[in-house]
């Protein structure tokens, strides 16, 4: 029978070496209250732009409101990002800005949100998180779905259900568009957020 020390004294040399990361595979241990902080604002800043949106529709329109979605929410989430400390950002499977590509990580929650959804589970419900270890650092990652609701059609529905001036407008901004098409109720994206531990 081996002695239990045989087990331990290399695992703890392979720490020390490591510098106090965790051994590859392992995956870290979220620090305390960072899911929380996480959750809070993966509730808040979606509500917020929501509200913005809803108030600019009922002004100006579908296509008075693609301003919104093209300086409002990116400002917001710069500004979320200034006041939390956390690095928050959208982005989908089809995107419509060219920036909204997903990393690796970020595509790997996406497809999963979609299995999910397709599996019966409530989009809106859907999340996930994991540390990783980023160039060297260790970086709490987090992801909420967005579900597409009934007023997201209005700008990411199907091409010949958009409005002619959606259209156009999207059009001319976005001419390289792929976030058309949805149905209530599918996911269109996530919020994708993350801080080093
Ligand atoms: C008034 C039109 C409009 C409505 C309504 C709208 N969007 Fe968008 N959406 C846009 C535009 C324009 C962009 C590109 C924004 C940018 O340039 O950063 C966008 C981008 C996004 C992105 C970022 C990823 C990407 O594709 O670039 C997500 C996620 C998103 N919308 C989700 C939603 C959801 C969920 C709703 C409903 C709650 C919604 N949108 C309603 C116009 C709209």
């Amino acid at each position: 029978m081996k002695h239990p020390v045989s087990f331990a004294m290399p695992a703890l040399a392979a720490l020390l070496l490591a510098g106090c990361a965790a051994p590859p595979g392992t995956p870290a241990a979220a620090p305390p209250g960072y899911l929380e902080q996480a959750r809070n604002l993966a509730a808040t800043v979606p509500a917020n732009l929501l509200t913005v949106l809803t108030d600019e529709l009922n002004r100006s329109g579908p296509a008075g409101a693609i301003e919104v979605c093209r300086e409002k929410a990116p400002q917001m989430a710069r500004a979320a990002s200034e006041r939390s400390g956390w690095n928050v950002r959208r982005a989908s499977l089809r995107n419509r800005n060219p920036k909204g590509v997903p990393d690796a990580w970020e595509r790997n929650a996406l497809e999963r949100f979609d299995a999910q959804a397709a599996a019966g589970a409530a989009a809106s419900a859907l999340e996930t998180w994991q540390v990783v270890d980023e160039g060297g650092r260790q970086v709490f990652r987090y992801a909420r779905a967005l579900p597409t609701q009934a007023l997201c059609v209005q700008c990411h529905g199907s091409v010949d259900r958009l409005s002619e001036p959606v259209r156009a407008k999207l059009h001319a901004l976005y001419p390289a568009d792929r976030a058309t098409g949805y149905e209530p109720g599918q996911i269109r994206g996530a919020l994708f957020l993350k801080k080093p531990i």
